[in-house]
């Protein structure tokens, strides 16, 4: 008998456990110790911006989430001609930033950023409203560029693109290529209501979602109370301007199913794992979703946890809007990397 099974053997159980909690605790708070300083020296926080190592990646992702706040505000059905002067306020000071440090301009993130502009541009030229002063006073240059075309990017159409019910019919017959790749984000539904044998079939799907020892720890709520759906965003925040779909889901991990301190980061990965498959299996159900995110400050978790009964043994993973899609929305580009951008290999 090793020493540690000895001393086990001579100490009272509740002793033995307390010692081991202990020890896990001690674990945890290095880990998370790491996992902070990680964290606070290379994400895109202001206190970072001026850090040169690793500061075109952090301009690149900035860039990105305000195409995309721009796109979302292009999307919407009902379209609020003039918006945005604060996204693009930061874009303009974001791509001013890019040239000054002298980064590529034929780089895909910078011609998605101009080519959003242009597409704002088209959409207001399109319904007869003046282009916002801020616009011209800006963007100039990217407006009026005659070199665009000659970009390797220049064909990225940041903007919109439409989304129409009757192609996404018969996505139960699709190869799994065309199905993924036409999936896409929906905010706006029909006014009809889902079908909840299809949602139940799309959660039976993807059950076949991998987990860490097949301990399968993801649940999944589903709220169709109008009154919860509500609140739960309006808490949630990152629905604002939309109407409340039919169907909201909160999926979430159950902690009880991991063992050891090194799992701590496992309940996100397998939770995401589960909301992907998720969201394939609706789109296979030919029903229209869009992933909300579950980043809250304390007291929003607790009003989520309080509203929605969600026990404290389960960690938040993401929300999902469902409803059907409608006969034709407009929805955000979302332009992807190519994969050998994002690709390392080693032989
Ligand atoms: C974890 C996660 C959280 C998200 N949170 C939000 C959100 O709060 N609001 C929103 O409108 N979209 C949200 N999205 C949707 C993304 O904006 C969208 O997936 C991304 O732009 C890619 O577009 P696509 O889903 O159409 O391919 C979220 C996506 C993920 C994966």
């Amino acid at each position: 008998m090793n020493l540690k099974n000895r001393i086990k053997s001579i100490t009272p159980p509740n002793v033995w456990r307390a010692l081991q909690r202990q020890k896990a605790n001690r674990c945890l708070a290095s880990y998370y110790l790491l996992q902070r300083k990680q964290y606070i020296n290379y994400c895109a926080g202001p206190w970072n911006e001026k850090q040169r190592n690793g500061q075109y990646e952090r301009l690149r992702s900035t860039i990105v989430y305000y195409i995309h706040r721009i796109e979302k505000g292009l999307s919407h059905r009902y379209f609020r001609s003039g918006f945005g002067k604060s996204a693009f306020a930061h874009l303009n000071e974001l791509m001013q930033t890019w040239q000054h440090e002298g980064y590529p301009t034929d780089d895909v993130v910078f011609c998605a950023a101009e080519n959003v502009i242009r597409a704002y541009v088209r959409k207001h030229h399109e319904i007869g409203k003046p282009i916002p002063d801020f616009i011209n006073a800006w963007f100039a240059d990217e407006i009026t560029q005659s070199g665009e075309q000659t970009k390797s990017y220049a064909r990225i159409n940041a903007g919109t693109k439409v989304v129409r019910a009757i192609d996404k019919r018969n996505n139960a017959s699709l190869d799994y290529e065309s199905l993924f790749r036409n999936r896409t984000s929906v905010r706006e539904y029909a006014d009809t209501p889902v079908d909840m044998e299809s949602v139940r079939e799309a959660i039976n799907i993807s059950m076949k979602t991998p987990s860490v020892c097949n301990r399968q720890a993801f649940r999944i709520l589903l709220i169709r109370n109008p009154n919860l759906i509500e609140k739960s965003l309006a808490v949630q925040g990152g629905w604002r301007g939309y109407a409340a779909p039919p169907l909201l889901a909160l999926i979430s991990v159950d902690i009880r199913s991991f063992v050891s301190v090194e799992e701590r980061n496992e309940p996100y990965i397998d939770g995401g794992l589960f909301t992907m498959s998720f969201l394939t299996a609706l789109e296979y159900e030919s029903i229209a979703a869009c992933p909300l995110n579950t980043m809250f400050r304390d007291e929003q978790e607790r009003e989520i946890r309080k509203l929605l009964a969600v026990p404290e043994h389960e960690v938040l993973i993401a929300f999902i809007a469902i409803g059907n899609f409608p006969d034709v929305i407009n929805s955000p580009m979302s332009f992807r990397y190519s994969g050998d951008m994002i690709t390392r290999e080693i032989d």
